[in-house]
C-alpha cells in the first residue's frame, strides 16, 4: 500500500468536517493527490445505510434499531468503504482522510451503548483487516460546547438519532476517545477541538509533520 491514511475522530461538533477540508487543501497544495471521505455514508451502500443509522427515532419502540444491528451496520458501511474508495485510493498511492472510522465505532457503540470492547475489536479487525489509519486526530471538546455548535450548525434542520441521545450517552463516547488516545499515542494525536478553527488546522498541520514528515 503506497498511499497514506488518515481519520479524523471525536465527538459531535468537533469541526471535523471543516478540518479535514483544509488539511486536503493543504496537501493539494503540496501537489498530493486527496481523497476526502467519511463514515457512514462515503459509498452509495453506505449512504443507505447512513439514512437508516441516523434517522430520528420518533415511532414506537420496535422501530429502533437495537445496539447489536447499529454495530453490524456501522460495520456493514466500513466494509463497503474500505473496499470501494479507502483500499482502491491507498493502492493508487493517493492521500486518503477519512471523517470517522473504526475508533468512532468502539467510542460510540463500545462507550457509548455499552457493547463489550472485546467483540468490538474483534469486529473491527475483521472488517478492517490490515487497513488501518497511519495517523488520527482526535478532536476533542467539552460535552455542552460540542452540542451547542452541532445545534447550531443543524439549524431547522431534524436532529438526528444520535444528536438526540443523553449528555451522559455523550460523556462517555468522549471518554472513549480519549481513552483511545491514551492506549495509542503513537497513532493518535489528541487536540482541544475548543480553539478556533485556525488553531486547530496548526495542530493538525504539526501533527501530520511530525507523523508525515514527507507530506508536508
Ligand atoms: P457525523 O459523521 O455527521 O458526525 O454523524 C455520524 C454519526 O454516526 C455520529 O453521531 C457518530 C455515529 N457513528 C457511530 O456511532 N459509530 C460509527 O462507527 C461511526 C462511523 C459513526
Amino acid at each position: 500500500m503506497s498511499g497514506f491514511f488518515i481519520t479524523f475522530e471525536g465527538s459531535e461538533g468537533g469541526g471535523k468536517t471543516t478540518q479535514v477540508s483544509l488539511l486536503a487543501a493543504a496537501l493539494r497544495g503540496r501537489g498530493h493527490d486527496v481523497v476526502e471521505t467519511r463514515e457512514p455514508g462515503g459509498t452509495p451502500v453506505g449512504q443507505t445505510l447512513r439514512q437508516l443509522l441516523l434517522r430520528p427515532h420518533t415511532g414506537p419502540p420496535t422501530d429502533r434499531l437495537v445496539s447489536p444491528a447499529e454495530l453490524l451496520l456501522m460495520l456493514a458501511d466500513r466494509a463497503q468503504h474500505i473496499h470501494e474508495v479507502i483500499l482502491p485510493g491507498l493502492h493508487a498511492g493517493r492521500i486518503v482522510l477519512c471523517d470517522r472510522y473504526a475508533d468512532s465505532t468502539t467510542a460510540y457503540q463500545g462507550y457509548g451503548r455499552g457493547v463489550d470492547l472485546a467483540e468490538i475489536a474483534r469486529l473491527n479487525a475483521f472488517v478492517c483487516g490490515a487497513c488501518r489509519p497511519q495517523l488520527t486526530f482526535v478532536l476533542d471538546l467539552p460535552v455542552a460546547v460540542g452540542m451547542q455548535r452541532a445545534h447550531e450548525r443543524r439549524g431547522a434542520a431534524a436532529v438526528d438519532h444520535f444528536e438526540a441521545a443523553s449528555v451522559a450517552f455523550h460523556e462517555r463516547v468522549r471518554e472513549g476517545f480519549l481513552a483511545i488516545a491514551r492506549a495509542e499515542p503513537a497513532r493518535v494525536c489528541l487536540i482541544d477541538a475548543a480553539q478556533p478553527v485556525e488553531a486547530v488546522h496548526a495542530a493538525v498541520l504539526a501533527g501530520v509533520r511530525k507523523r508525515g514528515p514527507a507530506l508536508l
